[in-house]
């Protein structure tokens, strides 16, 4: 059997950790799971209620448009429903941009850096990658996305161009005027997919969504997910925001009913609580200051974030900081296979959470050593 020579190369996402196992050998402090930035608050009140009333009816198939949460959607973000795209998680609706925008001989861009699923779905999609250099580890947004760069790497085979605001893995972020200017330099018939996985938990004055744009870029699309402010990573509902002929083409390769009915009647409930939105989010933001700020006390290196998670360099002996928080129960996301393998991601979690991870920490005794791990 021979997959596509692409494919054939290709590593599988990669998870960090065998959850299910480390939780199988936990102590009985249970595990501290800070590895896949999730959400410690949990949804909104309302949403069991409404994932058990939708499971009543477990034996019909759910809303193959996902009606009344692409109406809500809509509200919500003033759009039309017809522009409205939705994912089993918005990993799906990465891989169906690539899939319906790339192909053999096309070019896909995108940061270092980036998503990893970004290079997934152009390797699946058989077109080039073509990765653009971050900025430096020293620059006054540290690996951060060089949006300059990104545009200047647009060729004539260039088709689709994905970046994530704000940043998975750095936390970085584009400033609103950077991110409208990016989007001018871009040719309109480049696909412009800005990944907006964590836009919610974002708070900085000068960030901002980049859906305004979408009425003056017709070649740009929004994604989102329900699975990190709203709290419903298990449940795997994601959306993308785009043009009403883009959003059309992408409905052509959905899976049918791929939103599943407990999904959808949770994910509606979630969007119908904001005030449970505003308020997890909050508390989020002040632990990522505090604990970033708790860890740069330590000495260590924490870059700028603006989503639920630190990077957080500890040089040359990540290994075993993270081999040492594993044994007590705590596991954050090693960082090789992004290229940062000086760094771990770690989560912020609840202040609860925090306090145990920075207890891990110091029970280690190590120290951020000169040579990188710490600051200069
Ligand atoms: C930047 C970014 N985009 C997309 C996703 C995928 O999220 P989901 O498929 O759960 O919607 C993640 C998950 O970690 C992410 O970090």
């Amino acid at each position: 059997m021979r997959a596509q020579p692409a494919i054939a190369a290709l590593r599988a996402y990669d998870p960090g950790h065998d959850l299910v196992a480390l939780r199988r050998a936990a102590g009985p402090a249970g595990l501290l799971e800070l590895g896949s930035n999730e959400n410690p608050y949990g949804p909104a009140p309302g949403v069991r209620a409404a994932a058990e009333r939708a499971l009543a009816a477990a034996h019909v198939y759910p809303d193959p448009y996902g009606g009344d949460l692409k109406r809500a959607l809509a509200a919500r973000h003033g759009v039309e429903v017809a522009q409205l795209v939705l994912g089993n998680g918005s990993h799906e609706l990465l891989m169906q941009l690539g899939q319906v925008f790339a192909g053999p001989g096309t070019e896909v861009v995108f940061p270092q850096y980036g998503f990893a699923v970004f290079a997934i779905a152009a390797a699946a999609a058989g077109a080039d990658a073509i990765v653009v250099p971050a900025l430096p580890a020293d620059a006054a947004m540290p690996r951060g996305h060089d949006v300059d760069a990104l545009a200047a790497a647009v060729t004539p085979r260039t088709r689709l161009l994905y970046l994530a605001n704000p940043n998975n893995p750095t936390g970085t972020w584009v400033a609103a005027g950077a991110m409208a200017r990016f989007l001018d330099a871009v040719p309109d018939d480049v696909v412009v997919v800005v990944d907006e996985a964590y836009a919610e938990i974002a708070d900085a004055p000068e960030y901002a969504s980049a859906l305004p744009l979408l009425a003056t870029h017709r070649n740009l699309v929004v994604t989102r997910t329900f699975s990190k402010a709203y709290a419903l990573a298990g449940l795997r509902v994601g959306y993308a925001v785009a043009d009403a002929e883009v959003a059309a083409v992408l409905e052509r390769v959905r899976e049918s009913f791929n939103v599943n009915a407990v999904a959808l009647a949770a994910a509606e409930a979630a969007l119908a609580d904001d005030a449970h939105l505003q308020a997890t989010t909050r508390e989020n933001a002040r632990q990522r200051e505090r604990l970033a700020a708790a860890l740069r006390e330590r000495g260590w290196r924490v870059g700028p974030s603006q989503a639920n998670f630190l990077l957080v360099e500890f040089g040359p002996r990540t290994a075993e900081v993270e081999a040492g928080l594993l044994r007590q129960g705590v596991v954050p996301r090693p960082m090789g296979g992004y290229g940062l393998p000086q760094c771990l991601r770690i989560s912020v979690g609840d202040a609860v959470g925090n306090r145990r991870l920075l207890a891990a920490l110091d029970a280690l005794g190590i120290a951020p050593g000169r040579e990188g791990g710490g600051h200069a």
